[in-house]
């Protein structure tokens, strides 16, 4: 990737979900709120029938996709899941806490268009159980990153990150709490960042667009 090449308003987004799902109740907040003009949500897919983010979806009267992963092999769901994306429109995948890799086949039906957050400051702690790792490995900061989804876990081009201190009585719960609080600022705050078009990729570094020669 060396340019970005935001897609064009309106920008349906499709999040993927597994659980929770509060971060996407964040960004449905800030497209209510008006945060995230020219946005709207085409769909929530899970790949977990009782994940209470999709729960809360359907109380919000968004369109939903189940497609239970467990017991289909991966590029079958993979290729289902494009499917239904695709069947909605979706411009811009949005991935709010969903727990499995993503195929290549399906990174390349939506190249540049696959948005994770994860709640550490990234290269650091990548995977599962990102807080305890920073609190074993005795961080004095730690955070949230959101980035584009490339073939490695939790490594594609940075958007952005915010940090948060680790206080000295932190427990697993209590720093997870601090850095969600900032991921739910931050995934609306990088979606509208991604929309706007003004940012170019030179490396690996996510960068203000050169401005336009008068
Ligand atoms: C968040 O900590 C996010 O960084 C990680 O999974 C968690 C999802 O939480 N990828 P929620 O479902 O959005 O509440």
């Amino acid at each position: 990737m060396s340019e970005v090449s935001a897609p064009r308003a309106p920008v349906a987004l499709g999040i993927l979900l597994s659980g929770r799902g509060s971060n996407f109740m964040a960004i449905a907040e800030a497209i209510r709120a008006g945060r995230l003009q020219g946005c709207t949500i085409a769909v929530v897919l899970s790949n977990v029938a009782d994940a209470p983010g999709l729960l809360a979806a359907q109380e919000l009267g968004l369109s939903t996709v189940t497609l239970v992963s467990k017991g289909t092999p991966r590029a079958e769901h993979d290729r289902n899941m494009v499917e239904a994306l695709r069947r909605h429109g979706v411009d811009l995948v949005v991935l709010a806490g969903y727990m499995r890799v993503l195929t290549a086949e399906f990174l390349r039906a939506f190249p540049d268009r696959v948005l994770n957050i994860h709640p550490s400051l990234l290269p650091a702690f990548p995977g599962l159980h990102a807080q305890r790792q920073a609190l074993e490995y005795g961080a004095a900061v730690a955070g949230c990153t959101v980035h584009f989804v490339d073939e490695a876990v939790d490594h594609g081009v940075i958007v952005l990150q915010r940090t948060v201190p680790v206080e000295p009585m932190d427990t697993e719960e209590t720093l997870a709490d601090r850095i969600l609080n900032v991921e739910h600022l931050a995934y609306p705050e990088a979606i509208a960042r991604v929309l706007s078009g003004g940012y170019a990729v030179r490396g690996r570094r996510y960068l203000p667009a050169e401005p336009l020669a008068s």
